[in-house]
Parts: C-alpha cells; structure tokens; sequence
C-alpha cells in the first residue's frame, strides 16, 4: 500500500508532538497511535485471513472490515494488534463501550486555556485521516446510533460527517479497519444494516497445546517450566471441556503464582501451593473442579433442561424464587 496522500482540502502536520489536521479549514487535534508491540503466536490462518481483507485489488477495490468473534481473553484484540503492525500501518485503537456516543467516535470539542474550542479527533477519524488502522475494539459494547453513524465509513462512501465541526470526513484510500466484538451477556444487538457491512466473520478460537505455550512463555518469559506446564494443561483441559478459560486467565494466574513464590525468599512457598492460590484466586473456587464446572454449565445450558415454563421467562432457572425450583438444585 502506498503512503497516505492528503487531499487538496487537508493537510497533515506533524508537530513537535501532536499531529494536526486541517480539514475545510477545521483544525484538527490528531490522536496518538499505539506503539506497542504486537505479535501473533499461532493460529496463522485466521491472521491470513485479517490481512486479506485489508487487501485491494485494483484501484476501484474497496477493503473489508471484518468483525473478529471469539470468547473474551481469546486475543481478538491481539490478532489485529498484529495485522496493523505487519501491514507496518498507524494503529489507533478505539474502545468502545455502552456510553460511547456518536461524537465520541468522531471529533470532541474541547475548550482550550485562550477560551477557543479546539476539535480533537478520535481515534478512528485520526486513522482516517493519517492512512492507519483502526480497530473499533468490543464493538458490540457500542449502541445502534453510534454504529448508524458510521454507517457510511464502511461501505462505498468511506466518509464519516461531524455534526460539532461541521465536516465531511473523507477516509485515506490507506485506511482499514476491524471491529472486534465479545460473546457475553453485557453486549448490544448490533442491526442487519449495520452488521451487513461488517464481513467477514472470523472467529479466533482457543490455541492449541504449543502454541499456548508459547504464548505464555512470550508474555511471561521468566516463567519456570514447571509453572508454564502446570497452566498450559489446566487452560488445555479447559478448552476440551468448552469453558471460557483464556490464554489471558492464564498469563494472569501465572503472574500472580510468580509475584507470591518470589515475595519471601526466606520462605519459600512450594510452586504447587502458589500455583494453586493463585487459580483460587484469579479464577476463583469453580476453577478448582473444571469437571463439575463443566457438568453445571451444561446443565444451565439445557443439556438436560426439561422444556421452558412461563416461569422460566422471568426467573433465573437458579432464582430462589423461581415456582419451579427443585431445592435439590443447592447441591
Ligand atoms: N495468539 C496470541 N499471540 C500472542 N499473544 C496472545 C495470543 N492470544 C492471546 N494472547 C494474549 O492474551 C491476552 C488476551 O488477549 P486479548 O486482549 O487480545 O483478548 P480479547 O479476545 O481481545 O479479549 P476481550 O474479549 O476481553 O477483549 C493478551 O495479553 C494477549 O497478548
Ligand atoms: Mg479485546
């Protein structure tokens, strides 16, 4: 791809630190892009496949902007870390959340010291505007009408309009994006309209044996091999009993049984002990027996679940006050 080109309208100014853009004679505040590093272990296919999107074929060819699914902890945030920083393209990332609002997404005025309003652009109109990546992380936090806002960006428009500066905002032909989104309870129906231009789906699933190893071993290089081993077979039998535990619960738990086991040389806490304090703690009791956990789970998932009452619809099939509820439930 080639470097970002501003048009005859824009032009983009690195200063001392902050990066500025004008744009119909509106001054733009840009943000800052995120340094970190970012490396993908595993799972080479479905980082093909991010790349692919972001591909062009011919100058009337349009990139796609993928929604990446996948059980939280997974690393969806990770693996488009890495495919903005193989494509060697700015990667701005955008948190969304339930109070995001539209202008959040877009451009913030802010009132400077002289008493002037400033406009500072958000993360993903900074992409826009510089030719980088955005990724609209945990998109599915965000509600419909800021999605509708951006309904235009991704599809053959590629602009985005702001209300608070009174701009059209023209996206760089270098501009990408993905949008991350998490399969829990917390989350917005996001509308056809909306998740129509959001293809493809790519679901990233839980790594295998060696490849969780050495993800562990790349957050947590100093690990002792016992440690990494102990936790590579608690989240591997996790993954074959399908429960939620993450590569994230891992490097987690592992963090905390290597602060406990170096708190107090004089006495030292077998690396057993500490590993299994910090299961208890980090994911808590449930962790400790992954079999019943899995059975629970199944059961709330109506492996067994006789078919639904009307009292089902109100009541938690675990609600005390649930009319249906067999006491023998409590153990
Ligand atoms: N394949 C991988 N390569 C390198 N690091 C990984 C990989 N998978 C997961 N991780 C690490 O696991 C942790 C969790 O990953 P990440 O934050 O990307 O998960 P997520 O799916 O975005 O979670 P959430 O749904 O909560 O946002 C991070 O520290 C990340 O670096
Ligand atoms: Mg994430």
């Amino acid at each position: 791809m080639s470097s970002p080109k501003p048009s005859s309208s824009e032009s983009v100014q690195s200063a001392s630190r902050d990066s500025v853009a004008t744009l119909d004679g509106v001054e733009l505040k840009l943000a800052h892009p995120y340094q970190a590093p970012g490396e993908w272990i595993g799972q080479g296919e479905v980082l093909k496949q991010l790349l692919a999107c972001w591909i062009t074929v011919d100058e009337t060819d349009l990139p796609l902007t993928p929604r990446l699914l996948g059980s939280p902890g997974v690393g969806k945030t990770q693996l488009a870390i890495a495919a903005a920083k193989q494509q060697g393209l700015p990667l701005y990332i955008y948190q969304c959340t339930a109070d995001t609002r539209p202008e959040d997404l877009l451009i913030t005025p802010v009132l400077s010291r002289g008493g002037d309003i400033a406009y500072h652009a958000s993360p993903l109109v900074s992409a826009m505007i510089t030719g980088g990546v955005c990724v609209l992380d945990e998109g599915n936090r965000m509600n419909e009408k800021s999605w509708a806002s951006l309904a235009p960006l991704f599809d053959n428009r590629r602009y985005v309009e702001s209300i608070v500066a009174g701009i059209t905002i023209p996206a760089s032909p270098d501009f990408r994006a993905a949008v991350t989104m998490n399969q829990d309870e917390s989350t917005f129906e996001i509308p056809d309209y909306i998740m129509s231009r959001l293809q493809p789906t790519l679901r990233v699933g839980f790594p295998n044996k060696q490849d969780e190893m050495a993800i562990l071993q790349y957050h947590l290089p100093f690990a002792e091999p016992e440690m990494l081993a102990l936790t590579v077979d608690f989240l591997q039998h996790s993954h074959e009993l399908k429960l939620d535990f993450s590569p994230r619960d891992g490097i987690n738990l592992l963090r905390f049984a290597i602060k406990r086991l170096a708190q107090d040389p004089d006495h030292p806490v077998a690396q057993e002990d500490a590993w299994q304090e910090a299961l208890e703690k980090c994911l808590g009791d449930e962790a400790l027996d992954l079999e019943s956990l899995a059975e629970r789970r199944q059961r709330t998932l109506g492996g067994d679940s006789v078919p639904l009452g009307l009292a089902d619809l109100f009541f938690d099939p675990d609600d005390p006050l649930h009319p249906d509820r067999d006491e023998d439930d409590d153990d």
